[in-house]
Formats: C-alpha cells, sequence, structure tokens
C-alpha cells in the first residue's frame, strides 16, 4: 500500500480589505459584511481536512488583511486548529498585517495563541507613495504597528515593501529601507512592482526603464547585505535561522493544505483549488481537482528552487548563462548571481 506523505504546511486565506489598494491582485473584496458567513465556511473547510495525515510545521495566515479579524474571531480560529491539527511545538506560525489595523490587542490576541512570526505590509514608507497607491496608512502608522509588534515581544518580524513602483525614485527607496532597517526586521520581502492584471495601464506614463529597476534591486540587495540579510530567494532577505519555514516549504515543493476561498492545496500530486468567496460560502468543500503530471512538478520545480539560493542541478545548457554572468555554478548547481535573479523569468524557461 502506498504511504501517505505527512503534511507540514498549513495555509488560511482572508479574502477581505477595507479598501482595495490600486495596484495589488492579491484575491479578496471589500464587502466586510460577508465576514461572519465566511469564517462559519472556513470553519467547515478545516474540519473536513482533519483527517489528513497532519504534523505543521508551518501555518500561514494570510490575505487579504487578516488582520480585519476580531479578537475573538482569531482565539476561536486558533482553537480549531490545534483542536483539529498535530503542531508541532516549533512550529512557524505567522500572521500577516496591515499596519491600520494593527492594535495591541490584537497583538497581544495573537501572543497568545502562540503566534511567533508577523508580517507587516509596509510598501513604502514615503507618504507621497502610500497615498499614490491607495494605501490606508501613513508612513508613521505603519512604524507604529511595527512597534506595537517589538512591544509585545514579537521577535520575528518581517516587512513587506515594493520597488520599481511607478515614479517611486531611487532616493525614496534609499529612504524607505533605512527607515524599515532602523527597525531590526529580521526578515524583508521585497517585491518588484508588477502592473496588476486587471489595470494594466495603471500609472503606464511613469513606469521605469529595465536599467532604472535593476540598479534599485541592486541597491536593495547591496543594503541588505551590509547590514546581515541573507538573500535566500529572488525576493526575500532574512538575518540567519530566520528564513521562513512557510515560503522554504512552497519553494521546495512540500505538499500544503490551503484553507479559505480562492485557496490552493497540493496533496500527494493532486492539486485542488477552493471556490471564490460567494460560491466558498455557500460550498466551502466544493474544490477544482488537477492531477499534477511528472513534466508539470519538474517544470514548477525549475521555476521555484531556480529562484532560491539552492538552485537546480548545473546542466550543459546552462554554459551560456554562467559565461554572460546570470548563473554561478557551485557545488553542482547553478545558481543565479543578482543580475540574473532580476531576469530569471525569462531565463528560467531556457534551462
Ligand atoms: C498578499 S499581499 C497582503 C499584504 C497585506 N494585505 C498588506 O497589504 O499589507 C502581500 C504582499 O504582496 C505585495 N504586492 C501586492 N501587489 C503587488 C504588486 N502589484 N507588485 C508587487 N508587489 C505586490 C505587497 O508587498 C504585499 O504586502
Ligand atoms: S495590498 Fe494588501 S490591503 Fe492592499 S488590496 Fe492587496 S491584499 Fe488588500
Amino acid at each position: 500500500m502506498k504511504k501517505s506523505k505527512i503534511i507540514n504546511a498549513l495555509y488560511i486565506h482572508i479574502p477581505f480589505c477595507k479598501k482595495r489598494c490600486l495596484y495589488c491582485d492579491f484575491y479578496s473584496q471589500t464587502d466586510l459584511s460577508l465576514m461572519e458567513k465566511y469564517l462559519d465556511a472556513l470553519v467547515r473547510d478545516i474540519m473536513s481536512r482533519r483527517t489528513l495525515p497532519v504534523f505543521l510545521k508551518s501555518i500561514y495566515i494570510g490575505g487579504g488583511t487578516p488582520s480585519l479579524l476580531s479578537s475573538d474571531e482569531f482565539n476561536k480560529l486558533f482553537s480549531l486548529l490545534r483542536n483539529s491539527f498535530a503542531i508541532n511545538k516549533k512550529c512557524e506560525i505567522t500572521v500577516e498585517l496591515n499596519p491600520e489595523s494593527a492594535s495591541e490587542r490584537l497583538f497581544e490576541t495573537l501572543k497568545k495563541n502562540g503566534v511567533n512570526r508577523i508580517s507587516i505590509g509596509f510598501q513604502f514608507l514615503e507618504n507621497r507613495l502610500l497615498k499614490k497607491s491607495g494605501r490606508l496608512h501613513s508612513a508613521k502608522r505603519a512604524i507604529d504597528a511595527f512597534r506595537k509588534a517589538k512591544n509585545c515581544a514579537f521577535k520575528n518580524i518581517n516587512a513587506d515593501i515594493i520597488y520599481g513602483f511607478p515614479s517611486q525614485t531611487a532616493a525614496e527607496l534609499n529612504q524607505t529601507l533605512n527607515k524599515t532597517l532602523s527597525l531590526k526586521p529580521a526578515h524583508i520581502s521585497a517585491y518588484l512592482y508588477t502592473p496588476p492584471q486587471h489595470r494594466k495601464n495603471l500609472f503606464s506614463a511613469e513606469k521605469h526603464s529595465d536599467e532604472e529597476t535593476l540598479k534599485m534591486y541592486r541597491l536593495i540587495c547591496r543594503r541588505m547585505s551590509q547590514n546581515g540579510f541573507h538573500h535566500y530567494e529572488i525576493s526575500n532577505f532574512a538575518l540567519r535561522g530566520k528564513e521562513s519555514v512557510h515560503n522554504l516549504s512552497c519553494w521546495n515543493q512540500s505538499d500544503y493544505i490551503g484553507c479559505g476561498a480562492a485557496a490552493v492545496s497540493t496533496i500527494n500530486g493532486v492539486r485542488t483549488k477552493n471556490a471564490k468567496l460567494l460560491t466558498y460560502i455557500k460550498y466551502p468543500l466544493k474544490r477544482k481537482k488537477e492531477r499534477l503530471t511528472p513534466e508539470k512538478l519538474k517544470l514548477e520545480k525549475k521555476f521555484l528552487a531556480g529562484r532560491t539560493k539552492k538552485g537546480i542541478p548545473t546542466r550543459k545548457k546552462h554554459t551560456p548563462f554562467i559565461k554572460a554572468g546570470w548563473l554561478r555554478e557551485k557545488n553542482g548547481r547553478s545558481v543565479f548571481t543578482e543580475e540574473g535573479w532580476f531576469l530569471s523569468s525569462s531565463i528560467i524557461p531556457e534551462l
């Protein structure tokens, strides 16, 4: 009999935002009156996964805006998780927070429930760009949220920032980096601005050239390395030992359960996708199913591992990319250089 693999990772999606930021494509909507029904559906979804072979080393509650949940709702959610799954004592438990909804009470609730990693969406620490991008908070509010998390004894805090945003200058990016680094986060995710699918021409007149964004990427890499951060994936930087277990499990193609509207799970070579919000509320167990072929898994592996510091096994066909300075060979593996990482989505299909 084929044994099922133990599943170590759980993702929970909270698809609500108070207001949609102009640039964002992530799945969420703003009718907060649906939250109660949504949480009922989420309970049914989580309960339906109780019979799976699970020993969690990572739980990630992302969004949307998970910090829109009240303390009571978080208490109920964590109690359900503790009653439903075996959880490793050292399990990394991350909650994503938006600065405007990150209160002291919320941090205390999360701490009490064993949350040990906080991810705060800064995006920029310049009010001009926060306003332009439709964010609901000021730079001060973002910094305050970070300090509140620290005061509540959270040591493992990530800040998300965006670079290459239309009209963002290198000086503004450097300011965001200065202010972010001065807060001493354990992890920084720096994402290259991607025009949203639903509004491809957003600020297109102020778009940066590839040379300008590469310069910004180099600036980020330099500042991170000067401050002791390990660049372990194209967009992710961590102090040693603070690499995200959640991120690593995604990039290592580990099996994971995704609960919530539009959440994806991959278990034993089968990928399922939950329905979008309105259908999910009625039918939380309705899932689209896809059996992953070995070819698809191989291609995904190349895309995921290729973007990490681990790289992929070196092949003869990598030689021109090594000569061009985009890949470096290390112990039989091809790993991207900074410039190569920047071009990785065009290079990986050729590898
Ligand atoms: C799923 S979002 C949720 C974060 C949280 N709701 C917030 O806004 O603070 C995770 C991150 O994706 C990044 N992101 C979203 N849209 C992006 C875009 N168009 N280009 C680059 N990064 C983006 C942002 O840095 C954001 O913090
Ligand atoms: S960036 Fe965050 S707050 Fe803004 S729309 Fe996307 S998920 Fe919502």
